[in-house]
């Protein structure tokens, strides 16, 4: 028997199997042999129990907001690179390893009830995300929001244009949307992020492929901004999260906001920053017939897979579907 030392072992080994050089963190805890030698000061406690997927722009830090409302629910500290979002099963975070994100979580106080969680709106639409989340925490739930795609797609144009994005500045909606392949790379890729997201059913099948269809639940985003406390209700349900926290009593509408914001003492509020529900233009007829017809094959392929998994339709998925007709 021949062998080499450890690190040409390790370079001879990846040349020898070069797909598996890209990791895939598993819970330590779930393997004897891991546990066995994973240091005795550490806890496979720090991991989330469930994940706010995404898509950007759909309501996730409303969602984020209310659940953190909630005395047994318990977020990650931020991170500071990605404004506040981990980002770790979608980019490079990845490769700082299960420590690095552990961290980020504190050890819950009371492990039967305290449920830890992250939201990163990213990973909704990450190829890698969903293997590798099933990889580390095989047993978390999911949460996706979902509003319609074409109102997704201009509330994500209009984010680029608040921060000062130059191609967003320049181009119009409407010209973004409907760049052909020989456009400017800087075009596309814009064009890229405001669309994409949006094929929501090729996204959830596969977060289907890697979970049980009962550990994942579908947010009606429409449902969420008019009456969260009741979307509330169903999302503690999902989680199973105790004590029932009543959130028609912790919410109230703020006019001047626009939006439902959490009720402090005293009668104050506490809303969203204002780069939450922005002031900007409707979407004009033009942009809005070419999105529904550019979504039409996706929006039939989301309620066939609605249907499939015994889900209700949102109202603004029924609507776009009476134009197939
Ligand atoms: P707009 O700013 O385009 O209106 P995300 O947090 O995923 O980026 O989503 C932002 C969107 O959340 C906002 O988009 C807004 O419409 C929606 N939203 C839903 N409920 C909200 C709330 N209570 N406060 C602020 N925005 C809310």
């Amino acid at each position: 028997l021949q062998t080499l030392p450890p690190v040409q072992l390790a370079y001879k080994y990846f040349q020898l199997f070069p797909d598996q050089r890209d990791p895939l963190w598993q819970n330590p805890c779930d393997d004897k042999r891991h546990r066995d030698i994973w240091s005795k000061e550490k806890t496979c406690d720090r991991l989330p129990k469930f994940l706010v997927i995404g898509p950007q722009k759909t309501g996730t830090t409303a969602l984020y907001l209310f659940l953190v409302m909630h005395p047994s629910i318990i977020s990650n500290s931020p991170n500071p690179k990605t404004f506040e979002e981990m980002q770790f099963f979608n980019g490079k975070n990845y490769y700082k390893g299960v420590d690095w994100y552990m961290d980020f979580f504190p050890v819950p106080s009371n492990l039967s009830t305290d449920l830890l969680f992250e939201k990163s709106a990213n990973y909704f639409h990450s190829e890698e995300a969903p293997q590798r989340v099933s990889a580390l925490v095989p047993k978390a739930k999911i949460i996706t929001i979902l509003i319609d795609p074409s109102d997704r797609a201009y509330s994500w144009y209009q984010h680029q244009r608040a921060h000062q994005d130059s191609t967003a500045l320049k181009f119009s909606f409407y010209e973004v949307i409907t760049a052909g392949p020989h456009a400017p790379s800087y075009i596309k890729s814009l064009q890229r992020k405001c669309l994409v997201p949006g094929w929501y059913a090729v996204h959830i099948e596969q977060w289907l492929e890697n979970f049980p269809p009962s550990q994942l639940l579908i947010v009606d985003g429409q449902h969420l901004r008019t009456d969260p406390a009741n979307v509330m209700d169903e999302v503690q349900r999902f989680l199973g999260v105790s004590p029932y926290y009543n959130y028609s009593e912790a919410l109230t509408f703020d006019s001047h906001k626009g939006f439902w914001c959490q009720l402090l003492e005293e009668g104050k509020t506490k809303c969203l920053g204002k780069s939450k529900g922005r002031k900007y233009p409707p979407m004009d007829t033009e942009c809005r017939t070419f999105l529904s017809d550019y979504y039409q094959a996706h929006n039939v392929e989301l309620s066939k897979l609605l249907h499939r998994l015994g889900q209700p339709l949102p109202s603004w998925l029924r609507q776009e579907l009476q134009k197939v007709r």
